[in-house]
């Protein structure tokens, strides 16, 4: 069984869709928050799944939290570390202690619109199509091995909430999906590409 440690800052609405999926093979060990008051905790918990809150605003620097974080998950020896919503920027030495063992997903069609407010930057920049992206995590923001991309149409008449709540409906598809190939072995990192095998 492949433990699972899910990291969240706010509803979780992914998390919701990975724990509600009940991936063959894989066992969501805990669920860990930045914010204390986080409302995917609660959920979790009600599940009864291990939870735990760090308030990074605890910590006297971003050393000091990622050290902590680590500690945390690490008392759940996970084989694979999922940030759903986690809105904190993580440290070299935090990515690198997870390598080749980290998700992250961003609602945007990467390489294109790392950072915020990625679906009105896609609405302005009159793109056609938006989406989201599971990528493996690496120090730098928002890029590294892309594991799986969603597509999805940007409408003449979308504003970021529409197309938000369009990509958030493929983002819930997506990312149980590519933590069942991780967890069954399926994929196959060569530099910034990733194969699904088998
Ligand atoms: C999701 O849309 C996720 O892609 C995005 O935050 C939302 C979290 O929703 N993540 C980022 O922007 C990371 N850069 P959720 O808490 O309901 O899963």
């Amino acid at each position: 069984m492949k433990q699972v440690v899910i990291l969240i800052s706010g509803r979780g609405s992914n998390m919701q869709a990975i724990v509600e999926a009940q991936i063959p093979g894989a066992r969501i060990a805990a669920v860990i928050a930045n914010r204390p008051d986080a409302a995917g905790l609660a959920w979790a918990a009600e599940r009864g799944i291990a939870t735990v809150g760090l308030d990074h605003r605890a910590y006297p620097s971003r050393e000091a939290f990622d050290a902590a974080l680590a500690e945390s998950i690490d008392a759940f020896s996970p084989d694979l570390v999922v940030l759903a919503g986690f809105m904190r920027i993580l440290g070299a030495d935090f990515t690198a202690r997870y390598a080749g063992r980290m998700f992250n997903i961003h609602p945007s069609l990467l390489p294109a619109f790392p950072g915020l407010h990625t679906h009105r930057r896609a609405i302005e920049s009159g793109c056609k199509l938006a989406g989201c992206t599971v990528h493996f995590v690496t120090a730098e923001l928002d890029h590294g091995p892309i594991v799986a991309q969603a597509a999805v149409p940007v409408l003449d008449e979308d504003d970021e909430h529409s197309l938000a709540a369009r990509v958030l409906k493929e983002e819930h598809r997506l990312y149980p999906a590519a933590v069942r190939a991780f967890v069954e072995g399926r994929l196959a990192v060569d530099g910034l590409r990733v194969r699904q095998i088998g």
